[in-house]
């Protein structure tokens, strides 16, 4: 089976061409056209701008990753996302599913970044732990099987990856924030400057991440103002930020895990794209949660890619969980739980 994944629900334009040979996953093609360089102008996503980019972007970025090939299966993300941004790539899967008389797969982009594990690995063990951290969601979820998800808590307001972008915009840095967050971090030292751990003692699953954002505001305003905002400061505070998101993160997830008596762990989401955040709940697992088994995928597939679509859209496509093309649309509030869109 021959699959082509669309996906087009932020500021990537992606395709990508899986094929799956008697259960093996053999990746033909894997195209993304970023925008990052022209949102780095504006600091973040302006979604009109996003979508004007996808508009140009889709045929040509289709059009490479086929390289001629007719696929059996168009898998598109349908939401969350930006609804400028997705109509895009649903109008045009739709198109192509009519043209070439070929089944859609319609598929949620979360499940996608938790999918993209499966890429590198077929043999993770049920239930699983999911942690999503991107630029638009931080969640835990419960995975029993594949397709059964339950929420145990998510952000109550900015994700991991929007509190990277916004304190990275308060420092001056650039645009995506994790990345530069990161940079610096590795010259500067945590524990020189405090910031707060949002939630990690809630005792829930939820997290929140505006908060860490604020601190970072009075605490360049306080430096700024002292003219003692430094390059070393900088890379000092982007140290301790990124210690403040990881422990959170670690701290929440390795308690729902062992709580679940999950057998995995899985990570998602481009915040995943971060060594710290990898390395020190890798560190976790092994040291409190002997037995559990933890899966991040390899930095392509952390960050919106079309390979996770595609993948994401095999699996439904075995269950026969086609959407017909008149029937297809964006969903921008699509949850894994609950509502579904097919
Ligand atoms: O998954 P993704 O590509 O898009 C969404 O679905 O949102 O995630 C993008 C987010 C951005 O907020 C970006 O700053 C963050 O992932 N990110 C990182 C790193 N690389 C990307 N955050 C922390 N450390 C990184 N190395
Ligand atoms: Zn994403």
């Amino acid at each position: 089976m021959k699959i082509l994944g669309i996906e087009s629900s932020c500021d990537e334009t992606a395709a990508a061409l899986l094929e799956v040979k008697r259960g093996r996953f053999v990746l033909r093609s894997n195209v993304v056209a970023s925008q990052v360089k022209i949102h780095a102008k504006t600091g973040g996503v302006v979604p009109e701008g996003a979508a004007r980019n996808h508009i140009l972007k889709i045929v040509p970025v289709i059009e490479k990753a086929l390289g001629g090939v007719k696929p059996d299966v168009i898998a598109v993300t349908a939401g969350p996302g930006l609804v400028t941004s997705l109509l895009v790539g649903v109008e045009t899967a739709r198109t192509l599913a009519y043209l070439w008389k070929k089944p859609l797969v319609s598929v949620n982009h979360i499940e996608g970044h938790i999918i993209a594990n499966w890429m590198e690995h077929s043999d993770i063990a049920f239930p699983a732990l999911a942690l999503v951290v991107s630029g638009g969601h931080t969640e835990l979820n419960h995975m029993k099987s594949h397709g059964k998800y339950r929420l145990l808590g998510a952000t109550r307001d900015d994700a991991a990856g929007e509190a990277f972008d916004k304190a990275a915009k308060i420092m001056g840095l650039g645009y995506p924030g994790g990345p530069e967050i990161s940079r610096w971090a590795q010259k500067g030292r945590p524990g020189v400057f405090h910031l707060p751990r949002p939630m990690i003692d809630s005792g829930d699953d939820a997290f929140s991440f505006s908060g860490l954002k604020t601190a970072v505001l009075y605490l360049v305003e306080r430096m700024k103002k002292e003219k003692k905002f430094t390059k070393k400061a900088i890379a000092d505070i982007c140290a301790e930020f990124e210690s403040a998101v990881t422990d959170v993160l670690v701290a929440k997830t390795i308690r729902a895990a062992g709580r679940e008596r999950v057998r995995s762990i899985v990570l998602g989401g481009g915040v995943v794209a971060n060594r710290q955040l990898r390395a020190a709940l890798g560190e976790a697992v092994t040291r409190t949660l002997p037995g559990v088994s933890y899966y991040y995928p390899s930095l392509g597939y952390c960050t919106d890619n079309a390979v996770m679509i595609a993948l994401a859209g095999y699996f439904r496509a075995e269950k026969k969980l086609f959407t017909p093309w008149e029937k297809l649309s964006a969903d921008p509030n699509w949850t894994l739980y609950g509502k579904t869109s097919a």
